[in-house]
Formats: structure tokens, C-alpha cells, sequence
């Protein structure tokens, strides 16, 4: 279903996005052979440089260019396929000028057919004159599909992303938009689907009367440095919680989707999120990291704002008002410059029926998202040996050992490749985003300060590297979640 025909365009070329991500996708995808036959790629920025320039910076982030010789294309060819042009976002002549080198590259193509996909690896400042302006002055109206791949942020509440998502429709119809959530390219989350459905045990287990709590987990060795002046704009809620997490939330906690289509699943995730009452402020957690073990804390980075009181971790617990999950406590966490790199969810079962066993561990379903996928599952089991007694042991689908030759995607490699195929399943639908900033939205306008909103909130510290606040524990226990400490030590419980 690959257009042949196709050229990828990505404007804000120069910037973060784009080399870190955006263009070591492309060439993941181009080496092994999955863009469309005579794909070519075109960079856009306002930075004037020469065509060198240009290669030097989109290959920067390119791990191992000439590893894996087997592959079918090299780094070379991949720069024989792209070239720069430089212009401005917010006057048409800047477009213009892009359309007559997007022309010129395709008047060498053989059929008439011509197909562009735009991608936005740009702030939000530039967005919608940007997608005006590629409406206007380079889009095919002949034969052919134009299609436009944006990123977040996606607004800053309710309101604001509601007047983003509205211009930008003006110009693009849904079909021809793909707005990126990359947590929805990552294999561990697009497996959730496959462990719940595919799966009579797993299923069958899937709701309150089973599930005590669920914990779902993003955390980070690293603090903002660099990045501090966006960030504080936004804060940990709007950067992990809102999209990547409640994603996750969402997929987690969806009714069966009638098929795998697009639309199916959607419907489904939007139906889920509907039933979410917006976040309670007695319900979360914040915190924000201070000096420790010679890092910088927060309000030490020069480009956040003094006395800036916004979060760096938050947890916040969710609540689903359906038959299927009422009363379960969903956390949502994540946090800068804690201890590791990790994200998971983590579901607790509810405690065994109590008689024959005292104080026996819970079972525990864990998906690891990053790093080093995995599901494991803490399960209790007979001690091996001539007495009875039961231990915590875990089934373990780790899958370095188990898909010892599979390569695991990046995730927006599998994104580009979704969006070139035209395949919207695992793109956030306009719906879906307007539900998800109304879970969110009173606190964060709590959290701003506002009026009407009660007394602004003052993170609470933690240092960096640590755990997280040390309230944590207790506030995960607050939902419900036991702990079992005893862990792989396990003192004899006995069996009658
Ligand atoms: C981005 C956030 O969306 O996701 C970053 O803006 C964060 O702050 C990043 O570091 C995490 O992505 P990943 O794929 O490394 O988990």
C-alpha cells in the first residue's frame, strides 16, 4: 500500500526533533528497504545552509550509519535522496519557493501520480501558519495524497488545544492527519492489544473483580538541563501524563474493539476516556527535584524561571466510571531525575482468598515498556522440595530471550510507516485528544494558579536521583497497593 511517488518533507529540519528523531527514523526505514520505491526527502527550516551543511546535521544522531552491511541502502544514497531548502513559516513566498523544488523533483518521476507527506517537527508558535500555508501553496490537488504528520504540544489545556486542532482542520481533513503520539509506536504498547484479546486467561481477569490497582510508571535518570525554558512552560503533566501515559491508560483499560480497523479501536478508546471524571486534587502527587549528589536541581537550571513551582514528578490517580473498572485507583506517574530509566505498568491483583494462606503475595502483571521489553507475571508457587510451602516466583517473557533475533522498531519508525501507508490506528484522533484535556485541565489550571481554583500547589522536593518524593509510598498505599517486602526471602507460609 506504499505510494510509489513520495516525498517526505520536514519542516524544521535544523531543530531537536528532527535530528533526534524524525530523520534517524527515516533512514532506519530507508536501509531496510520499507520507504516507497524513488522516496525522496526534503528538509525545510529557516536556517540558511548548503546542502553539506544539511547532511552533516540530518545524519548527527544516526547511530552506526554503516553497520549491518546486508542492509539494503547505505548512508550515502540516503543523502543522494535528500536535500534542503531554507524559508520562512509565515509568508507564502517561502512556500512557493518549497513547491517549485517539490515540482522539480517530481517532473522527473514516470506517471502522473504524486504524493507528499509533510511532517511538523516545529513548535507550536509556527504550527498553524505552517498548515495554512502548505494547504495554500503546496498541496497536489491532481492525482495523488497529501498528508500532514504533527506533534505535541497539542495546546496547554481544554481551550487552547481546541483552537490548535480547529485551525489546523480548516486546512486538512482528518483523513489526511496524523497527530503523533510516538508512546503509540512502541512495541510493548502496541502488544497490549494481543496480551488482552489474544488471551482467555488475561482477559478473563481484566476488571474490578480481580484488579486491585494499576499502576502505570514513566521515569527518568535525567533532569530537564537544556530544555528547562520549554518545559517549565508545560510541566511533567502536560509532557508525560496527559498524552503518553493516558494512552497507555486507555488501551489498557478500551472494551474489545469490534475489528483492528483505525476507527474501531478509536471509538473504543474514546468510549473509555469518556468515562473518566477529571482528576481530583486531593488525588495527586507533586514534586519537583532539588540539588543532589552534585546535579543541578530544577530552579538551578538557568532557563526555568526563579521560583518556579512547576512539577518535575507527578503522580495522579484516575478513576473510570464504568461497570467494567469502578472503583479501581489507575496512577499515572512520572518523573525527571529520579533514580532509572524505566516505564511500565504495573497491575495488582486483588489478595487471594485468605484461610489456607496467610499474607500471601499478590499476584502482579507487569509490562515493561523501556527498557529491555518484557511481561512478567508474579505468581505464587510451591516451594520445591518435600514440605509445602509457597513462594513468590514470575513467568517471565523477557524478550531478549525469547525473539532472540527480532530488532525491535523504533517507535517512529513504525509511525512514519503507518502514516505513508495511511493507517490511523495508532495516531491520536481529534475526539480523543479534546477528552483527554478534559481529564486533565482543572488541575492544571489549579496547578497554574488561577482563580477559582483553590490554593496554588507547591511541589513537594526530592532529590535528584532518588526515587521520587518520599510521600510516594504512602500515597500509593493510600490506593490500595500493597507492597510485599519480603520479597524473594520469604519467610514460610503455611499450607494447611
Ligand atoms: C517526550 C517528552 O514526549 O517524551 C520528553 O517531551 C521525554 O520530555 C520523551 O523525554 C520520552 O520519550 P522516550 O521515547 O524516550 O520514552
Amino acid at each position: 500500500e506504499l505510494k510509489d511517488n513520495t516525498i517526505i518533507i520536514v519542516l524544521g529540519a535544523s531543530g531537536d526533533l528532527a535530528k533526534k528523531k524524525t530523520f534517524p527514523a527515516l533512514f532506519g526505514l530507508y536501509r531496510q528497504g520499507f520507504l516507497p520505491r524513488d522516496v525522496k526527502i526534503v528538509g525545510y527550516a529557516r536556517t540558511k545552509m548548503d546542502q553539506e551543511e544539511f547532511h552533516k546535521r540530518q545524519t548527527s544522531y544516526i547511530k552506526n550509519p554503516n553497520e549491518e552491511p546486508e542492509l539494503t541502502k547505505s548512508i550515502e544514497e540516503f543523502k543522494a535522496i535528500s536535500t534542503y531548502v531554507s524559508g520562512g513559516y509565515e509568508d507564502g513566498e517561502s512556500f512557493d519557493n518549497l513547491n517549485r523544488h517539490l515540482d522539480e523533483i517530481e517532473s522527473a518521476y514516470q506517471s502522473k501520480e504524486r504524493n507528499r507527506l509533510f511532517y511538523l517537527a516545529l513548535p507550536p508558535s509556527v504550527f498553524i501558519p505552517v498548515a495554512k500555508n502548505l494547504k495554500e501553496h503546496c498541496y497536489i490537488f491532481r492525482s495523488g495524497v497529501n498528508r500532514i504528520i504533527i506533534e505535541k504540544p497539542f495546546g496547554k489545556d481544554t481551550a487552547s488545544a481546541k483552537e490548535l486542532l480547529e485551525s489546523v482542520k480548516e486546512h486538512w481533513k482528518e483523513d489526511e492527519t496524523f497527530r503523533i503520539d510516538h508512546y503509540l509506536g512502541k512495541e510493548m504498547v502496541k502488544n497490549i492489544l494481543v496480551l488482552r484479546f489474544a488471551n482467555v486467561t488475561m482477559n478473563a481477569a481484566w476488571d474490578k473483580n480481580h484488579i486491585s490497582n494499576v499502576q502505570i510508571t514513566f521515569k527518568e535518570p535525567f533532569g530537564t538541563e537544556g530544555r528547562g525554558g520549554y518545559f517549565d512552560e508545560f510541566g511533567i503533566i502536560r509532557d508525560i501524563l496527559q498524552n503518553h501515559l493516558l494512552q497507555v491508560l486507555s488501551i489498557l483499560t478500551m472494551e474489545r474493539p469490534v475489528s483492528f480497523a483505525a476507527e474501531d479501536i478509536r471509538d473504543e478508546k474514546v468510549k473509555v476516556l469518556r468515562a473518566i471524571a477529571p482528576i481530583e486534587q486531593s488525588d495527586c502527587l507533586l514534586g519537583q527535584y532539588v540539588a543532589a549528589n552534585g546535579k543541578p536541581g530544577y530552579l538551578d537550571d538557568d532557563t526555568v524561571p526563579p521560583n518556579s513551582v512547576c512539577p518535575t514528578f507527578a503522580a495522579c490517580t484516575l478513576w473510570i466510571q464504568n461497570p467494567r473498572w469502578e472503583g479501581v485507583p489507575f496512577i499515572l506517574k512520572a518523573g525527571k531525575a529520579l533514580n532509572e530509566a524505566k516505564v511500565e505498568v504495573r497491575i495488582q491483583f486483588k489478595d487471594v482468598t485468605q484461610g489456607i494462606f496467610k499474607d500471601i503475595a499478590r499476584n502482579e502483571l507487569v509490562i515493561r515498556i523501556q527498557p529491555s521489553e518484557a511481561v512478567y507475571l508474579k505468581m505464587n508457587a510451591k516451594t520445591p522440595g518435600l514440605y509445602t510451602r509457597a513462594m513468590p516466583t514470575e513467568m517471565d517473557l523477557t524478550y531478549k530471550r525469547r525473539f532472540t533475533d527480532a530488532k525491535i522498531p523504533e517507535a517512529y519508525e513504525a509511525l512514519i510507516l503507518d502514516a505513508l501507508r495511511g493507517d490511523h490506528s495508532n495516531f491520536v484522533r481529534h475526539d480523543e485528544l479534546d477528552i483527554a484535556w478534559k481529564i486533565f485541565t482543572p488541575i492544571l489550571h489549579w496547578i497554574e494558579g488561577r482563580p477559582g481554583y483553590g490554593n496554588r500547589p507547591r511541589p513537594v522536593p526530592y532529590p535528584y536521583g532518588s526515587r521520587g518524593p518520599k510521600e510516594l509510598g504512602e500515597f500509593i498505599e493510600k490506593f490500595g497497593y500493597k507492597r510485599s517486602d519480603q520479597s524473594y526471602a520469604w519467610p514460610v507460609t503455611n499450607v494447611a
